[in-house]
């Protein structure tokens, strides 16, 4: 849960990617999103290294909703990474940020004529999700007498255990296509001769533990496979499972070892292939919370401790517009007090923003010690969903965000200004 450069000096001092907390507050203040670059390639690496031997013929595409900006995408890139985006400004910022659009996956579940050239000008493989987008990405190809990469993303049906907002394999998700109408989208894309149809998807949620939804994943995945050559004579040439593995916000959360996920997924998959005497198709994945979520941490400064006859609040200089996912999910995460670490948590908080909503919470219950103005708080496994939903509501401006990486600072992401902010204003 907590960057594997995280440390504690004698003095209770928590530093990351070599570098002390109070430091970065000091330096770039507070709120700020901190990446260690380290986890972040240790979690890439999860991904990447077994697969280069349980199924070299493989691609992963960091799924950049997750988090995205442009400094995040060489570093990346570099380990081997492609990318998925869901609009033109992710596709935009990717490959500004030096992506590899032969390595790019666009999803959406209602893409624009706009967004869909885009993805044909860039080479870039679109995942259709409906029929709609058939029509549209028809006359798009057409238009630009140019051959569209497509793979089609199935409804698996599969129930993952997860929080309902994030589960979106099951029958009425409004993504993808069911069952009854895959055959025919599929003959559509395959006959249309500026299509160049090459696969399937499928996206089964996000923090899943459970390990056997992804062997059913493969297992229904190869069924579907079996289904389109028997009918259609097509063989499938891609087929892409999703991201979705679960991560450990705090010490309640099991999550799985991404290294028995692949192996177990792999193998269910070949298992598939072999008994459907099917060829192996080129295998993506599409991690986003699993490679950033643990790797981003959020600093804050502590301004008013206030005790009601029920609770003690402590007031944090960010909050919902910064982190949504509390009053989002009631997500769960680990905090500590940066400046001291080694004191004994022996009081329970509840964590509070500084924005216009009584829910404007990122933690209940929390136990911190004794704690003053002037605190620093660190909050782990912030690298996902937290700047990728972030708002500037009340008109307040997002944080910065810095990447460490072996003592020394990369700037990601400047702190918004005011002057941002009235920018577009009329
Ligand atoms: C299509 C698709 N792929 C990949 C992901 C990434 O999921 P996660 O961040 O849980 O790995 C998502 C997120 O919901 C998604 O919708």
């Amino acid at each position: 849960m907590k960057p594997i450069t995280t440390k504690v000096s004698p003095t209770g001092e928590i530093s990351i990617g070599g570098i002390s907390t109070k430091t970065l507050a000091e330096t770039y203040g507070t709120p700020l999103y901190v990446i260690d670059y380290a986890t972040l390639e240790a979690n890439a690496n999860a991904y990447l290294k077994p697969l280069q031997t349980l199924y070299p013929n493989s691609l992963v595409t960091y799924a950049s909703k997750a988090c995205l900006v442009k400094g995040l995408i060489a570093p990346l890139a570099a380990l081997g990474m492609g990318f998925d985006v869901v609009s033109a400004g992710e596709i935009i910022t990717a490959i500004k940020g030096g992506a590899d659009t032969n390595k790019m996956v666009f999803h959406g579940n209602n893409k624009s004529k706009e967004e869909l050239e885009l993805a044909i000008t860039h080479n870039i493989r679109i995942i259709i999700d409906n029929e709609t987008e058939i029509k549209l990405l028809s006359a798009a190809s057409t238009k630009l007498n140019k051959k569209a990469r497509v793979l089609v993303r199935i409804k698996p049906e599969i129930e993952a255990h997860t929080h309902e907002y994030i589960k979106t394999g099951h029958i009425d998700s409004k993504f993808g296509i069911d069952k009854n109408h895959i055959l025919e989208a599929i003959r559509t894309l395959n006959n249309d001769s500026n299509i160049d149809f090459l696969g399937i998807h499928s996206h089964i949620g996000s923090q899943i533990f459970d390990i056997e939804p992804f062997v059913d994943l493969a297992k229904i995945m190869v069924g579907h496979m079996k289904r389109i050559k028997d009918e259609l004579g097509i063989e499938i040439k891609e087929l892409n499972l999703g991201g979705g593995i679960g991560i450990q916000y705090t010490t309640a959360d099991n999550a799985p070892k991404i290294a028995l996920v692949l192996e177990a997924m792999i193998k269910s998959l070949k298992e598939s292939l072999t008994e459907h005497h099917l060829n192996e198709p080129l295998l993506m994945v599409e991690p986003g919370r699993s490679t950033i979520a643990t790797a981003g941490v959020t600093l804050y400064e502590i301004g008013t401790v206030k005790t009601t006859p029920g609770l003690n609040y402590v007031f944090i200089d960010g909050g919902m517009a910064d982190n949504p996912r509390f009053i989002m999910y009631k997500s769960l995460y680990t905090f500590e007090l940066a400046n001291r670490a080694n004191e004994p948590a022996t009081k329970p908080y509840t964590i509070a923003g500084k924005f216009c909503e009584s829910g404007d919470k990122i933690g209940e219950n929390v136990m911190l010690p004794d704690t003053n103005e002037g605190d620093h708080l660190i909050v782990y496994g912030t690298g996902a969903y937290n700047y990728a939903m972030a708002s500037n509501y009340n008109r307040f401006c997002k944080p910065a965000m810095i990447m460490v990486k072996d003592g020394a600072v990369i700037e990601l992401l400047k702190r918004e200004t005011i002057e941002d902010l009235l920018k577009n204003d009329v």
